[in-house]
């Protein structure tokens, strides 16, 4: 008979530091250091889990819930007008409740759905590389990243072009559920979600009237043996493609300009070779993601690795360090837009049941638009220093980034 070895409680552990406050290479050498002593650390907010393969199967773990769920119990607002207020979205249920609402909604959001807006895509960058194109500088954050993505989340929903303004306030002020101070907004957070409400609600109505080709008559159309999105679904479906579509992309396109910035050879490669464009997108999502990681807690008492974690634990899961990974990647910190795909997914859209629902589209908007910039902001170099954002935040990214390039494109 083989003896199974006693876990031991998390607590217990003797676990490496992870070096979180200098820069980037003392924070790779640093995590190289604790992966060599435990496939655990300790870090920023607990414990953190760094290497691919841990990642991996932390996230596709069910009994690990999301730690969306808790946002509002640790913001520390207490107004029951909002906390009751608060819907569930598909990031912070689980279980069956989860398996349904994904599976009634993941058509509505396959690449081919994605793919019938890159002729929109192209459109919208081209329109916004127009506005600078014969200056040959800008702050691009401001220029192209912040107006980006949303025209598309408009077309994608079917919402009138006009409305982008719109979009772009609620999306503002939606996305300030994750600020450190919501305390001080969350009346701004709770005027928007009514707005776009009563904004969803109108337009639902119409789509059942007029159905279309767009992402809203697809949900309203959406149904598995016999189940529907029931009408409050189909809102909070609505506000988590504002929450998770916008912010994102734009931090994503400017930390792989940011990037690419400082490899001219590879961003005249990516303008002589459009086609490179998909590699180029997963390579600096690798390298440089807008979502750095993700937390986790546990749903009961979990035993993985030999390591006990009691109910409630909290982990913190670093997609950042686990997209650097050796056993991962050849040379993972080589930036080479050419690599050969490993078979090994970047981990910056996630992993398991929460793998980011609007990934094919993301990734079209970014497909899409590396090239044109590439082609058309030919010696692209920083014309100042970049600002980043604080290292705190969810969705991360040059705060500021501006570029010079040779005009008139
Ligand atoms: C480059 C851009 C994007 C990045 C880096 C990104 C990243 C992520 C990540 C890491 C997760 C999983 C979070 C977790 O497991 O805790 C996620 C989930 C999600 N994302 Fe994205 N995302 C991006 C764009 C988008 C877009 C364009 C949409 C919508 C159109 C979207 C909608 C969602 C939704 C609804 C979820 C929750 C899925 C679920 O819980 O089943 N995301 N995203």
């Amino acid at each position: 008979m083989t003896d199974v070895p006693t876990p031991t409680p998390v607590h217990e552990l003797d676990l490496p530091v992870l070096d979180v406050d200098s820069g980037r290479e003392a924070r790779v050498r640093s995590v190289e250091q604790a992966r060599s002593q435990h496939w655990l650390a300790k870090g920023l907010i607990g414990y953190t889990v760094t290497s691919y393969d841990d990642v991996v199967a932390l996230l596709r773990d069910k009994r690990w819930y999301s730690a969306a769920s808790l946002a509002v119990e640790l913001s520390g607002v207490s107004d029951p007008e909002f906390t009751a207020g608060r819907r569930e979205t598909i990031l912070t249920v689980e279980g069956e409740v989860h398996t349904r609402l994904r599976r009634l909604v993941a058509p509505a959001f396959s690449p081919r759905a994605a793919d019938r807006l890159r002729p929109y895509m192209r459109e919208v960058i081209n329109g916004l590389v127009d506005a600078v194109a014969a200056d040959g500088r800008c702050e691009f954050v401001s220029a192209v990243c912040e107006p980006y993505p949303i025209p598309i989340i408009c077309e994608l929903l079917g919402a009138p072009k006009q409305d982008w303004r719109l979009f772009s306030r609620w999306a503002a002020d939606l996305l300030r559920i994750f600020d450190f101070d919501l305390g001080a907004n969350y009346r701004l957070v709770m005027q928007a979600s009514r707005e776009l409400d009563a904004y969803s609600t109108a337009l639902i109505e119409q789509r059942r009237n007029r159905p279309a080709e767009d992402l809203l008559t697809d949900l309203i159309a959406a149904e598995e043996a016999g189940d529907r999105l029931s009408h409050d679904e189909l809102l909070s479906m609505v506000n988590a493609v504002i929450v998770g579509g916008t912010d994102t992309t734009r931090n994503q396109l400017a930390c792989s300009v940011a990037l690419l910035a400082r490899y001219p050879e590879q961003w005249r490669l990516l303008a002589e070779q459009p086609e490179l464009a998909p590699r180029a997108v997963e390579e600096t999502m690798r390298f440089l993601g807008a979502i750095r990681g993700t937390a986790r807690f546990a749903s009961e008492d979990i035993v993985y690795r030999d390591v006990l974690f009691p109910k409630g634990s909290f982990v913190a899961i670093s997609t950042w360090a686990a997209n650097r990974d050796p056993a991962a990647w050849p040379d993972p910190e080589t930036f080479d837009i050419t690599r050969e795909p490993t078979g090994q997914p970047q981990l910056t859209f996630g992993s398991g049941i929460h793998y980011c629902l609007g990934a094919s589209l993301a990734r079209a908007e970014l497909q899409e638009a590396l090239p044109i910039l590439a082609r058309r902001m030919p010696d692209l170099a920083l014309d100042g220093e970049i600002t980043w954002k604080p290292d705190g935040v969810a969705i991360w990214g040059p705060a500021s980034l501006p570029i010079r390039f040779t005009p008139g494109s």
